[in-house]
């Protein structure tokens, strides 16, 4: 197929149908006519409410089922977002109005309605001019709506393949999950390069660190540089104190480098779909232990995130000390039923004996290590070789389950806890391991165990 023709089926694929699109607009004009009635009843009439994000600029990717609706309030009415009664009243009038909700958490609290299959979000936020500094991070959203809806043109498209583009290989989205690139990233981009093909072909020559793009033109590179750290700089063109592109990881780069270049030389339909099954088996397992853990129950994705962080690397840290060899360690979550920690290792059980090594005959620790050791009946030794005393002891925890048990054990950390002590211990020597997992799980630990990105073929 010529590339034009591909991306003409592509934009089929990316673009919703007419019937599709009336859904998502009468659901959002159904519940931003309740808004306004609703609030002009309870006496904030002067409160707009506005539809949003993708919806709004029309960059929504079909199957999506968020909705943004904002309600932007006059700044002498900050009290009402800090002490929490907006957000009260919008659940008030879910309520009354039997529609399900759920509290969420962006920047500050929000309101998130349940609308048949839709999540409709409902985010309180100051109305700030151009060039004002904002009071929340939602402040800035309906000036990135306006900004998109001027610059963008009939490029809505593009932004729709970039998106899927993006979706395919599992960078879209600046969640602490993906860290990578979100929708009004995408739009910038598109409005930067011009077009989908523009945005690839650059993308495939960035560099992995240190580009800057600024449509303000305020910046000069080395000064952009030396404000924002992250590997990539988008100036947000309606805040010039702000990176849009701050959540982008050095791995999202990476990974949009590697396969915008596979694309230009394979260009595939594949890349415009969400989803894609593990492509093959690996051709032989590493041994692996997966733990299984409840998700916590009242705590927010990020804080989640964080928690798993910190206990990854400090197990990594200790089993390493151990004499283990990690070759992966990862950790995936539903962010709603389970966390899975997966690390994969050399071995998943060390020998009985390890040699260990003493000072030097000579130094001052020589006399501590030989009391600690003469009459000890767990070691071979003490003995000399070369400059220095050894022995050959026994190990103490050989399974790297239980290395992982004690130092789960201390640390620190406040959500995980609780699920931590219900962890299960799954290990992974032989594909017959595997048939533990439900379908769904099992596809995550293969694609730990498999690796290899789905567009590499
Ligand atoms: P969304 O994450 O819903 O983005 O945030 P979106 O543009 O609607 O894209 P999709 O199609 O749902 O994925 C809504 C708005 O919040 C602001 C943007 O203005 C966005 O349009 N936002 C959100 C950010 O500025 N940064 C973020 O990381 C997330
Ligand atoms: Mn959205």
């Amino acid at each position: 197929m010529e590339i034009g023709e591909l991306l003409n089926e592509a934009l089929r694929l990316v673009t919703p149908t007419k019937e599709e699109e009336n859904k998502v607009l009468s659901t959002a004009n159904g519940i931003i006519n309740l808004l306004r009635g609703e609030l002009s009843r309870r006496g904030f009439g002067d409160f707009k409410v506005e539809l949003q994000g993708s919806v709004a600029k029309n960059t929504w990717l079909p199957g999506d089922r968020d909705i943004d609706i904002f309600i932007l309030m006059p700044r002498d009415k900050i009290d009402l977002i800090k002490n929490g009664s907006i957000v009260n009243t919008l659940i008030d009038i879910a309520v009354s109005n039997n529609i399900r909700w759920n509290l969420k958490y962006a920047q500050h609290p929000y309101v998130q309605y349940l609308i048949g299959d839709f999540e409709v979000d409902v985010v309180p936020c100051i109305e700030i001019k151009p060039g004002e500094r904002p009071f929340t991070a939602a402040d800035r959203t309906p000036l990135h709506t306006i900004f998109v809806k001027s610059r963008l043109g009939d490029r809505n498209g593009d932004v729709r393949l970039l998106k899927a583009f993006f979706k395919s290989v599992g960078i879209y989205g600046a969640e602490i999950k993906v860290r990578g690139f979100s929708g009004y990233v995408s739009e910038l981009l598109i409005i930067h390069y011009g077009s989908f093909m523009n945005a690839v072909k650059s993308i495939s020559n960035w560099p992995l660190n240190g580009l800057v793009i600024d449509m303000t033109g305020i910046y000069d590179k080395a000064t952009a540089r030396r404000r924002f750290r992250e590997p990539l700089i988008i100036i947000d063109p309606v805040d010039p104190n702000r990176n849009a592109a701050a959540s982008v990881s050095r791995t999202a780069i990476a990974t949009a480098i590697a396969s915008t270049r596979i694309f230009l030389k394979k260009p595939s339909l594949e890349f415009f779909k969400p989803h894609h099954e593990t492509p093959g088996k690996p051709p032989f397992i590493t041994p692996t232990l997966v733990m299984k853990l409840p998700y916590p129950r009242n705590a927010s994705p990020d804080t989640v995130w964080g928690e798993v962080g910190k206990v990854l690397s400090v197990i990594e840290r200790n089993i390493k000390k151990q004499g283990f060899k990690v070759l992966d360690a990862r950790a995936w979550s539903d962010e709603t039923n389970i966390v899975l920690i997966m690390v994969s290792l050399d071995t998943l059980e060390l020998p009985p004996h390890e040699l260990h090594m003493g000072p030097p005959v000579n130094s001052n620790a020589a006399d501590a290590f030989l009391e600690k050791y003469v009459n000890d009946n767990n070691v071979i030794g003490p003995f000399i070789r070369g400059a220095r005393w050894f022995v050959i002891r026994k190990r103490r925890v050989m399974r790297v389950q239980d290395v992982i048990k004690s130092v789960i054990r201390s640390v620190s950390i406040k959500y995980l806890r609780e699920s931590l002590d219900h962890v299960d211990f799954i290990a992974i020597n032989s594909p017959d391991d595997l048939n533990i997992f439900d379908k769904d799980l099992r596809n995550i630990v293969e694609d730990f165990l498999f690796k290899r990105p789905w567009w590499l073929g």
